[in-house]
This record gives structure tokens, sequence and C-alpha cells, in this order.
């Protein structure tokens, strides 16, 4: 699937938005979702950062801040539409009188978004949730255009490093052998935050091993001191765009002797930088699988997480 990630990127760009947009300026925005959905707002997060005007949060949680309200404009992505957090804190958003929009592919989202009159887009089904990561994305980022939030001047462009090629392939192959057999720490700047925590959680869920995300600056108040002793097991991927914090990073670890790698990003912009990097994160995750000759598709822990919480909770809309 991800070697197919341009194509199905070309395929949403078709994708429609349903709906009545408001016609107001929202006082802030929210995007919601879990996982594999969840990461879309993070990406949208980073990309409005030092652009947007209105305040934007992202949550994952089944609640939504105390301060949404009519005012608000609500974004709930699930890619299965049954997610519970993520049904819960769409309800809150609707309870608050926010203006709520849904991106899923099915599920009891999609049938709530379209009982109760709201905005949606729908996104192909059938794939794990993680590789539909561009048809995320790209339907979210209608939905906001919809409401007159342009996040990226320029999305068709962008698109182009999600192309599979030799060398993307090679990066790839290069990062699992480097990751084989250790536990990955995964360092970036805050505006690239979205690629160490996709990476984190592409290793987790298709590699099944643990790793752990280190955010700078703020990695150089803390953690910075904890590589001192480091442990054997330990290696560094340092996420690089010619940002020379992030080469003092490197350096620091290197004069510690740390096995570290530095995963230098392509792309012209923020937003190709970061399709690249969760691009190459995600191929690296499934070579790693490979080598660790585990399925990177199933997820059996995460499915005995969700029955937990089913048999806990139910979500009436
Ligand atoms: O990638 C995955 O499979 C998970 O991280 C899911 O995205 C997560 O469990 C949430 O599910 P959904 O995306 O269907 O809301």
């Amino acid at each position: 699937m991800y070697i197919k990630w341009y194509e199905l990127a070309t395929k949403a760009m078709g994708y429609e938005v349903i709906g009545k947009p408001a016609i107001k300026e929202f006082k802030d925005i929210i995007i919601t979702g879990m996982g594999g959905s969840g990461i879309v707002g993070d990406v949208i997060y980073s990309l409005l950062y030092t652009r947007s005007r209105t305040p934007i949060t992202v949550v994952k949680d089944f609640r939504m801040p105390g301060w949404v309200s009519k005012d608000s404009l609500v974004c709930v992505i699930s890619y299965s539409g049954n997610t519970l957090e993520t049904l819960s804190a769409a309800l809150d958003a609707m309870n608050a009188g926010a203006e709520v929009c849904v991106v899923a592919s099915g599920g009891k989202l999609l049938e709530f978004a379209i009982s109760k009159g709201l905005t949606y887009v729908k996104v192909d089904q059938g794939l794990a949730p993680r590789a539909a990561f561009p048809l995320l994305l790209i339907a979210t980022l209608k939905a906001l255009e919809f409401y007159g939030i342009n996040v990226h001047g320029n999305l068709g462009r962008s698109l182009n490093v999600l192309k599979y090629t030799s060398e993307v392939d090679s990066v790839a192959k290069e990062l699992a052998f480097f990751i084989f057999n250790s536990l990955p720490v995964i360092l970036s700047s805050c505006r690239l935050y979205p690629i160490a925590m996709r990476f984190k959680n592409e290793l987790n869920e298709n590699s099944k091993i643990m790793a752990k995300v280190e955010v700078i600056p703020e990695w150089g108040h803390n953690d910075i001191v904890g590589w001192e002793l480091p442990l054997d097991v330990i290696r560094a991927v340092v996420v690089y765009d010619g940002d020379p914090l992030m080469e003092f990073v490197a350096r620091f670890l290197r004069d510690l002797k740390v096995p570290t790698y530095v995963f230098n990003l392509e792309g012209d912009d923020l937003l190709s930088k970061i399709l690249y990097g969760v691009y190459v994160a995600g191929l690296a995750s499934i070579y790693l699988a490979e080598l660790r000759k585990v399925d990177p598709v199933v997820t059996r822990s995460i499915d005995r997480y969700k029955e937990f919480l089913n048999s806990r909770i139910s979500i009436n809309a």
C-alpha cells in the first residue's frame, strides 16, 4: 500500500466535501482523532503553527476542552469511523454547539455525520488506517478549505515526494537495518514533530517495537542529560532538514558514541518534507517488520484495547 501512496493521493485529490459551509469566522479550530487518523491533526497543526491567526488545537481524547463553543470548528477524523474516543469527542463537540465536520471511510461516525446533516468527506475503505494517511490528510485539507481555511497553497506539487523511487526505497532499507535490534529514539525539531511521532507509531504498529520521541528545543532542557550514560540498546535517528540546531544534536550524540543516523529530508516546503519523512518512515517500518518476521498489518493489542473500551463504553448519537 505504501508503494501506491502517490496513486492513492492523486485519487484523493478528487474527493468531494458534502455539506453546507457555515458562513462565519471561527474563533478556534480543533482537529480530533486517534493513532493513524490523529496524526493528520499533528501535521496540520505544524503547517498552520506560524501562519494561522486562529488558534488551532489537536485533541486525542474522549473529551473536548472546556472552551469549545459554537464559534469552534471541530474536524473529526477516524478511518474506521468506529473509534470510541473519537466518537465521544465528536458528541462532546456537538453538545457544545460547535461546527463539526467529519472525515471517515464509514462506521458510526459517517452514519452520524449523514444523519445529523454534518459536513463530511468519505474516504476509500479497505486499508489499514495508517496506510490511509494520504487519503485522510487530503480529505481533511479539503474539508478545511471548504470552510475557507487554506492550509497549503500547492498541495498537488508537494505530493510528488510520495512517488516510489529506488532512492526512497534504499533510505527506508538503511533505516530499517539501522534500527534493527535497538530501541530507537527519534529526535526532531518542533515543526517536524509529526514525522518523529508518526515514525514511532509506525515502528510500534508495523514493526512491533518500542520507540521514543524527543523534540528540540525542549530536549535540550532535560532529556539531553539522560544521554550522558546511554544504554547499549539505544540508537538515535535525527530528523534533519538543514537546521543547525539538529546538526548540534547529531554531533552531541556522536561525541557520546551513540549510534546516530541523520535522516535527511527531501522536499522544498514544510508539507513536502513532512510527507517525505512520513513516507520513508512507513516503508522503513515495513522493512523492519520483514527483518523481525512479524506481520505489519495485524495489531492484536490495539484490538484488545478497543474490545475493552467497547465492553465499558457505549456511544449513543
Ligand atoms: O493505524 C492504526 O491502525 C491505528 O493507529 C488507528 O488509526 C487507531 O486505532 C484509530 O482508529 P481509526 O483510525 O479507525 O479511528
